[in-house]
C-alpha cells in the first residue's frame, strides 16, 4: 500500500484528501515510479472541479497530476532502457498525486543529476507545452515574439526557448511585479491591461510575427490584432474560438526524446526553471488554494518523502 491524494467528488481543494492505496504494478513496456516530486497544474484545479480530459479514466475516486519525478522501483516485462534505481522524470494522464506511479516506459526519460527534485517534478507538462507551442509558431531567427502569461510556468519556459532558437526580441506580458524575473530570462517585459496594444506597437513598430496565448479571452482579441500571421498565434486556453479565429493551439506531442532535450538544456544552464513553492503531498489541497490564489511566478510542487 502506499500514499496518494484521491477524491471522490467535484468541488474545491477541500474535496481532496490522502488515501493509503494499493501500489499499482509495472506492466508489459511499462515501469513503476516511486514519486519524489509532482507539478500542481492549471489543469488539475480543473480536473478536481470535475472536468474528464478525453481518454482519461472517469471512474472513482480520481487521483490529480500528470507530470512527476521520482526512482524506478519495478520495471515490466520487455522494457529495455531502464533499471530500478534510475532518476526519472516524465509525463502521464492523471495519478501522478501519489507515491507510486506505473507509466508506459516511454513516458520518462533520465533525471539530469544537476536537476533538483522539486524542478524535475513540475518541469515535464509546462516546458513541453512551451517547446511544442514554440515549434507550432515557427519561432526562428529574427522574430519578435509576444508571450503571454510570461511569468507563469508555460510562458517562462517560452521565452527562454524563444530567446535561445534566435528570436530578436521577446515581449512579456506579466504584472509589474514580475518584471525584474522577466528581465532575467530574456524578455523586454509588459505589463497587461488597458492600453496593451498601444503599448506593444511603440515597443514592436515593425509588428509582432507571432504570439503565445496563455490566457485567452480578450487577450486572445487583442493578440489576432497584432500579428499578421493569424496562424502564428498559439492559444493554450481558447481552444473553442481558436480555429474561428484562424488561431491554432498545440497538438498532442509530447515526447521522451523532447522531454530528454529541455532537460539537457537545464542541465547545461541554457534553460532556469522557477519552483516558487513546495507543500508535502499530504498538503495538496494547500498547494492548490496557493495556486489559485493567482500572482503565480514559475510553477507550485508537491514533494514525497
Ligand atoms: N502547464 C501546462 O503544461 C499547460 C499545458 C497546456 C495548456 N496550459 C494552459 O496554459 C495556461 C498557462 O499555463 P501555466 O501552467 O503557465 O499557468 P500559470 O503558471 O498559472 O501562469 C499563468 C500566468 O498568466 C498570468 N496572467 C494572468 N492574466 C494575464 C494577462 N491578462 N496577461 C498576461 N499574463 C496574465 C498569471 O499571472 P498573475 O496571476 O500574476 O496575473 C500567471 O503568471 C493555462 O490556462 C493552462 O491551463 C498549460
Amino acid at each position: 500500500m502506499s500514499k496518494a491524494i484521491i477524491f471522490t467528488e467535484p468541488g474545491g481543494p477541500e474535496v481532496l484528501r490522502l488515501a493509503d492505496l494499493p501500489d499499482p504494478q509495472a506492466g508489459p513496456g511499462e515501469v513503476r515510479v516511486r514519486v519524489r516530486a509532482a507539478g500542481v497544474q492549471p489543469f488539475d484545479v480543473a480536473v478536481v472541479e470535475g472536468w474528464v480530459p478525453p481518454n482519461a479514466d472517469p471512474s472513482w475516486p480520481r487521483i490529480p497530476g500528470n507530470e512527476y519525478a521520482g526512482v524506478i522501483d519495478q520495471v515490466g516485462e520487455g522494457v529495455t532502457g531502464f533499471a530500478v534505481g534510475d532518476e526519472v522524470l516524465g509525463f502521464g494522464l492523471m495519478n501522478a498525486y501519489r507515491e507510486h506511479v506505473a507509466v508506459p516506459a516511454d513516458h520518462v526519460t533520465a533525471k539530469p543529476a544537476a536537476m533538483p527534485w522539486e524542478v524535475a517534478g513540475g518541469f515535464t507538462a509546462a516546458a513541453q507545452t512551451a517547446h511544442i507551442a514554440l515549434e507550432e509558431m515557427r519561432v526562428g531567427a529574427g522574430d519578435t515574439v509576444l508571450v503571454h502569461g510570461a511569468a507563469g510556468a508555460v510562458g517562462g519556459v517560452a521565452v527562454q526557448l524563444a530567446r535561445l532558437w534566435g528570436a530578436t526580441t521577446v515581449i512579456g506580458a506579466a504584472r509589474e511585479a514580475q518584471h525584474d524575473y522577466l528581465r532575467s530570462l530574456g524578455a523586454v517585459p509588459l505589463a497587461y491591461g488597458d492600453g496593451f496594444a498601444d503599448r506593444v506597437r511603440a515597443l514592436a513598430p515593425g509588428g509582432v510575427d507571432t504570439a503565445l496565448d496563455g490566457v485567452g479571452g480578450a487577450v486572445l482579441d487583442v493578440t489576432m490584432e497584432l500579428v499578421k500571421d493569424p496562424a502564428r498565434v498559439i492559444t493554450l486556453v481558447d481552444h473553442g474560438r481558436a480555429a474561428d479565429l484562424g488561431a491554432r493551439t498545440t497538438p498532442p506531442k509530447r515526447s521522451a526524446a523532447r522531454l530528454a532535450e529541455l532537460a539537457d538544456l537545464y542541465a547545461q544552464g541554457k534553460l532556469a526553471f522557477h519552483v516558487r513553492e513546495t507543500f508535502p503531498l499530504e498538503r495538496a489541497a494547500d498547494a492548490q488554494r496557493s495556486y489559485s490564489a493567482g500572482g503565480i511566478r514559475g510553477k507550485i510542487v508537491l514533494t514525497v518523502d
